[in-house]
């Protein structure tokens, strides 16, 4: 179940029900228009109509499913090879067969009619100026056009570039979900909306911009190429941009309306609970305990409701139902009020708790429908059940735990001491010792607070904020001068620019990036951070806006306290290491950090983990990390990691990225693959990640292994430490030397064993030998087993002195 904990977004890469395999057409008829001189329109006479330059095809199309029925459809011409992308169609509802026609009527009057005798099931419009000189042409456009009449005043569920879409509606042909008004989404039978945005579509470009009221817009992630494109109403009832790859021939996503699939309205049935499954961006209905199915998205009562005083609740984490317009919402009542309330209605399903400072109680009244799973809801969820309910085996109930590695408690480390080494060890033992009392004793506090804060912050940091229209703020050149006091206040330098601390006017502390040297143009740069501000992950750092003006590229993100995790891994090794560069060298080296304890070091390698499996599983391969390295790494106010610079690496050339790090010193964080004539994948963020795990465990940068006890030009510690782990079954040589003896085998065998064989697994030399970032994470997590890998042999860590 761990996997929701990255719940809420993310993609389909190809979503194509309306794509169906080409039938053989032999000896198709090719017409460039259709006029009453022309006998009428079977679809025995296979013809089509093209537009001028064949980019779109008119004409009866056999259904996939049913090959002798058909529609009047418009569709994509020249471009797929095999498969047809419908855009427009006349009898949706209505296929017709063989004895179908279609005729301009001595009136002017286009018709088409299943039979002689049938009714027209052309959607008509103002035919009144068509004369019998009138024809039906296909425009290059996609627009079919008769004389006054154009099908773009008729859309199905596609919008084609530079079609006018104002006062139309889409719906999806299963009549469940409908555009309204050109911004909203909305479920058939529900008066409300799921999606709305303020500023109504008005047309789309075939440079993938979506152009809006008040000259606000939606981009694509590929925009500034010119290609075939649509907008699309789908079937599961998300609007997505569509763009055509050439290369793959196929469509992918490059905007959509919906990240997470389960906020769609109607996406399971009565009682049931929509689950978003993110590795493979399905959803499923599950039902609450208590319940079972009925059918495949709907769940019934095992035990009916009867006995008022024979019912009790069952508390279901991350879950939300709405009862519709039935529900009841009562401020500033207590928990067993507002149970009690519940209780005493028969008619109440359950209730919803908010714990904050409004106590808000809302009560569930006759239905309970729209039931999803998120953990970014603040609000508990409580179920009425009969008294013989039990709830075991259900995946709502206790879920808070699974959320356990996420973020840690707030706890302050112990300092690491100056003496000598020998009381160095015992300070350590007794303040890691007494680090553990602190962290049990702490708990127990916690466990009342946890809940509570937790659903708090987890929708703050799950990113249940909807970016406004449009993308990231922009702010302007003069705002971030003044806060950051005019660069005032350096605090670094990142692989892309130097880093500034300044306060917004909204009191808001950020960081502040100027990058160098960063190619493309203002549009093709706002595309990316548009992308880019749209992850929305507790361990990712969070970019709020950008400024583009005066020559100059800002970005501004969330100011992660406590710097990175290079500072705290690496401390005995300031002086060697090429972080040099800062000029707050000197004052950073007086600055002793905490040592980080096993359980610290290992939610961070988890924290890490998930954030780059989010990055590349649930934004498809958009975002490459392409730099991880402990440098990236930022620990927040509780040690908690937030993964910097994603998706900055597409901004960059490849052959740039290469010799900045070199230049920049970024020693043996790339994989083989960079030097390699090989494509760099998001196997190639694997490797780098378990360089920095092994760190992580031994507290010292993989290459500074060369100058301990094994000394050899050859040495690789990787091999090295592989030997350590799968042939003499002995992690303590590879533990960091300063928290080596709070080592507890029986409480951190298991976990740090796990962070060194995971590490095995992504060191391996060949990309497709090694796992996704995703079962990366799973082997933290413990979720799988981790059988012994191949031996990483490749030696590529130290080339900086080359
Ligand atoms: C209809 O007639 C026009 C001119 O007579 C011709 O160019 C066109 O191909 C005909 N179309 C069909 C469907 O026969
Ligand atoms: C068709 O293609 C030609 C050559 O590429 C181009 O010059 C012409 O403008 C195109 N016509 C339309 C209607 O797009
Ligand atoms: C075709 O459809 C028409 C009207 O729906 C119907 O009357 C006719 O029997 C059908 N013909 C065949 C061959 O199924
Ligand atoms: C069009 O219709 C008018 C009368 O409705 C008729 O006089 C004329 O000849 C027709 N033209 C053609 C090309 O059929
Ligand atoms: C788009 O259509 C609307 C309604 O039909 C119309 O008012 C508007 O002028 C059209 N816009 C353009 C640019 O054609
Ligand atoms: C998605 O993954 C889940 C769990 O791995 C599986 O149960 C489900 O069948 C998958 N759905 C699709 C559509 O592949
Ligand atoms: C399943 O149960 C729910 C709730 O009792 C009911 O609304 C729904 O119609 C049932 N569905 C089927 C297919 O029986
Ligand atoms: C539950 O979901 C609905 C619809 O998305 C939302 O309006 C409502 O605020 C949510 N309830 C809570 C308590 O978060």
């Amino acid at each position: 179940m761990s996997h929701h904990f990255l719940i809420f977004f993310f993609i389909v890469l190809s979503f194509s029900n309306l794509e169906f395999t080409k039938s053989q057409h032999p000896k198709q008829q090719i017409i460039s228009s259709f006029s009453i001189s022309n006998s009428s329109w079977t679809p025995t006479k296979n013809q089509i109509l093209l537009s001028p330059n064949s980019t779109f095809a008119a004409g009866f199309l056999p259904l996939p499913s049913l090959p002798n029925l058909y529609t009047f459809s418009v569709w994509y011409y020249g471009i797929t090879k095999n498969h047809i992308t419908v855009v427009w169609t006349a009898n949706d509802n209505f296929p017709v067969n063989d004895s179908a026609s279609l005729v301009i009527k001595p009136s002017g009057e286009l018709t088409l009619s299943s039979s002689p005798s049938g009714r027209n099931l052309w959607p008509s419009g103002p035919v009144s100026k068509a004369t019998n000189t009138t024809k039906l042409i296909l425009e290059e456009n996609g627009n079919l056009v008769f004389g006054d009449w154009e099908s773009f005043a008729y859309p199905t569920n596609t919008i084609l570039p530079n079609q006018n879409i104002t006062g139309t509606v889409l719906a999806t042909k299963n009549g469940k979900f409908q555009f309204l008004n050109c911004k909203r989404l909305v479920y058939k039978g529900s008066p409300e909306y799921y999606w709305n945005t303020d500023n109504a579509f008005q047309k789309l470009d075939d440079k993938g911009k979506i152009s809006q009221e008040n000259f606000a817009t939606f981009i694509s992630s590929d925009f500034g190429d010119q290609k075939p494109r649509r907008l699309n109403l789908d079937e599961d009832g998300n609007l997505r941009l569509y763009s055509y790859d050439q290369s793959l021939d196929q469509w992918t996503t490059v905007w959509q309306a919906m990240f997470n699939l389960c906020m769609i309205k109607g996406k399971c049935g009565a009682n049931a609970i929509c689950i978003y499954e993110t590795s493979n961006s399905s959803t499923s209905c599950e039902c609450p305990p208590g319940f079972r199915k009925n059918s495949s998205d709907s769940c019934e009562r095992k035990t009916p409701l009867t006995d008022l005083k024979n019912s009790k609740f069952f508390r279901l984490d991350y879950v939300n139902f709405t009862g519709g317009s039935n529900s009841l919402l009562i401020q500033n009542l207590r928990l067993s009020d507002c149970q009690a309330k519940c209780l005493a209605e028969y008619n109440c399903l359950g209730f919803q708790f908010k714990y904050d400072g409004n106590n808000i109680c809302i009560l569930l009244l006759e239905r309970l429908d729209y039931g999803f799973w998120s953990p970014g809801y603040e609000t508990a969820m409580f179920l009425k059940v009969d008294n013989s309910e039990t709830d075991e085996n259900s995946e709502f109930i206790g879920m808070t735990t699974l959320m356990e590695t996420a973020c840690p408690i707030r706890i302050k480390l112990p300092l690491p001491p100056e003496e000598s080494r020998a009381t160095t060890r015992n300070i350590l033992i007794i303040s890691t010792v007494f680090a553990a009392e602190l962290i049990s004793g702490v708990l127990f506090f916690w466990a009342f607070l946890k809940k509570y804060i937790k659903y708090r912050d987890m929708a703050r940091t799950f990113g249940l904020e909807v970016m406004p229209a449009g993308g990231p703020k922009r702010f302007s050149y003069t705002e971030l001068r003044d806060a950051t006091k005019d660069f005032a206040d350096f605090i670094g330098k990142g692989g892309f620019g130097d880093v500034y601390k300044g306060t917004l006017s909204d009191g808001r502390v950020v960081a502040v990036k100027s990058l160098k040297n960063v190619t493309g143009g203002d549009a093709g740069f706002w595309a990316e951070l548009t992308i880019i501000a749209r992850m929305h992950h507790l361990n990712l750092v969070r970019l709020w806006g950008f400024c583009t003006e005066k020559g100059k590229r800002l970005l501004v993100y969330e100011y992660v306290p406590n710097g990175s995790l290079d500072k705290f891994l690496f401390q005995k090794h300031w002086i060697n290491s090429d972080l040099v560069e800062s000029p707050d060298m000197e004052q950073e080296m007086g600055e002793r950090k905490p040592i980080l304890d096993w359980n610290m070091r290992y939610r961070i390698a988890l924290g890490v983990a998930r954030a780059i499996a989010y990055l590349h599983e649930e934004c498809l391969e958009w975002v490459l990390h392409c730099d991880i390295k402990p440098e990236n790494i930022l620990l927040g106010d509780d040690f908690c990691p937030k993964v910097s610079d994603f998706g900055l690496a597409k901004l960059k050339k490849k052959e740039d990225i290469m010799s900045k790090s070199r230049i920049r010193g970024t020693r043996g964080y790339l994989a083989p693959e960079w030097v390699r004539p090989e494509p760099i994948t998001s196997k190639s963020d694997v490797y780098s990640f378990g360089l920095v795990l092994l760190e992580i465990v031994a507290g010292k940068r993989n290459f500074d292994h060369k100058n301990s006890n094994v000394d050899s030009a050859e040495f690789f510690f990787p091999s090295w430490a592989f030997d350590k782990v799968f042939k003499e079954m002995n992690v303590d040589d590879i533990l960091d030397q300063r928290i080596k003896h709070s080592y507890d085998s029986h409480a951190h065998f298991d976990m740090v064993n796990r962070m060194v064989k995971t590490a095995m697994w992504c060191l391996q030399d060949r990309a497709e030998n090694r796992p996704t970032m995703g079962k990366v994470a799973k082997m933290l997590e413990g979720t799988v087993e981790i059988t012994e890998p191949k031996k990483p042999t490749l030696f590529f860590l130290g080339h900086d002195d080359e």
